[in-house]
């Protein structure tokens, strides 16, 4: 019959980049998208336009944007390439530059969304509405993320209660589509379940929701995977388990795209993603970054 697919967000240009200090040249950006393109990837966030002085390795955002390689890309209508915006003018500079989807972002916690944009986590979800609405008049679609799930890096637990209440006022101001962000990576499988059964119960589509899980303590492709058998169908994640926040301290990366794709192709689940291509990619920006490539996918298929 029809097999089942997922939907991968790769965010390995935005998170994934954000918080290396050593500077990456925007040749090196731009070399990363199209092969993240090449490997099969349709959704892919780009960069982000926040403040230079928060995150200045993504200070070069709106070259990457104007350069004639996303420009091309930007009006191909296969792919979705969001960019990370904070506030108003994060969006007048995407439209400016013909991004048609943007994506916002706050915290279910406050210590988490002070040390991030810098306000409350009331105020955050109303700077988010002002971008969904003025989006929405520009026909640009918008992803929302809601950052600790599970803890905030400075507070401890986080209060099922809060996330409900971010993700209900994100879908209702018109985002599409809301990623949960395991932010510290401290979330196991069981978390997943009961902040699942939580969301479902208090009416929360899954169709709604994707799964953004950082690996730290190294259960981000086991919380995929119960999120899917709950009924998740799309999850975040970056070539090579790159990523982490500046001010999340201690986060690791993303879950790796390699692994995510591996474990559901294992399983007949379609991502559209070519694995071969993407390793290479993983290898590739690895070594580009001077880091030792720390995937595991490649020798479980024996490519070098
Ligand atoms: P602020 O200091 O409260 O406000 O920052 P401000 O308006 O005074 O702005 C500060 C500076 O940023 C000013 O520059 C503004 O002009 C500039 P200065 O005058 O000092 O030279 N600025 C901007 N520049 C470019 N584009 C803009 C923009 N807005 C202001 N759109 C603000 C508030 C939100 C701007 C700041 O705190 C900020 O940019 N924060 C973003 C932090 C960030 O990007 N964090 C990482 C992404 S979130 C994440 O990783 C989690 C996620 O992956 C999910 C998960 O894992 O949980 C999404
Ligand atoms: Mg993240």
């Amino acid at each position: 019959g029809a097999s089942e697919s997922v939907r991968i967000v790769e965010v390995g240009p935005r998170d994934g980049l954000q918080n290396i200090r050593e500077h990456i040249p925007t040749s090196t950006k731009l070399e990363l998208i199209q092969r993240l393109e090449d490997a099969g990837l349709t959704a892919i966030e780009l960069t982000s336009l926040v403040s230079s002085k928060a995150i200045p390795q993504l200070a070069d955002a709106q070259d990457v944007l104007g350069s004639p390689q996303i420009q091309r890309a930007l009006q191909n209508p296969l792919l979705r390439l969001p960019v990370l915006v904070p506030n108003v003018r994060g969006l007048q500079t995407a439209i400016r530059n013909n991004v048609k989807e943007v994506a916002v972002f706050v915290s279910a916690t406050e210590g988490f969304s002070k040390a991030n944009i810098n306000c409350s986590v009331e105020t955050g979800l109303s700077r988010a509405r002002e971008v969904i609405s003025l989006a929405c008049r520009y026909n640009i679609a918008v992803r929302g993320y809601v950052s600790c799930i599970f803890e905030d890096p400075y507070e401890g637990p986080t209060d099922s209660a809060a996330v409900l209440r971010c993700i209900k006022s994100l879908l209702d101001a018109g985002c599409y589509e809301v990623s949960l962000g395991d932010t510290t990576g401290i979330g196991r499988p069981t978390d997943v379940q009961r902040l699942l059964d939580y969301l479902v119960g208090n009416g929360v589509p899954l169709k709604k929701l994707a799964g953004h899980f950082h690996d730290t303590r190294g259960q981000a492709a086991a919380n995929a995977w119960e999120a899917y058998r709950r009924g998740i169908r799309v999850f975040d994640s970056s070539v090579g388990g790159l990523g982490g926040c500046p001010f999340a301290p201690g986060a690791k990366g993303n879950v790796a795209t390699e692994d995510l794709v591996h474990m559901f192709h294992s399983a007949g689940i379609e991502t559209g993603v070519d694995l071969p291509r993407l390793i290479e990619t993983a290898q590739w920006i690895s070594h580009k970054l001077g880091k030792s490539y720390s995937g595991r996918v490649d020798t479980a298929l024996a490519i070098k």
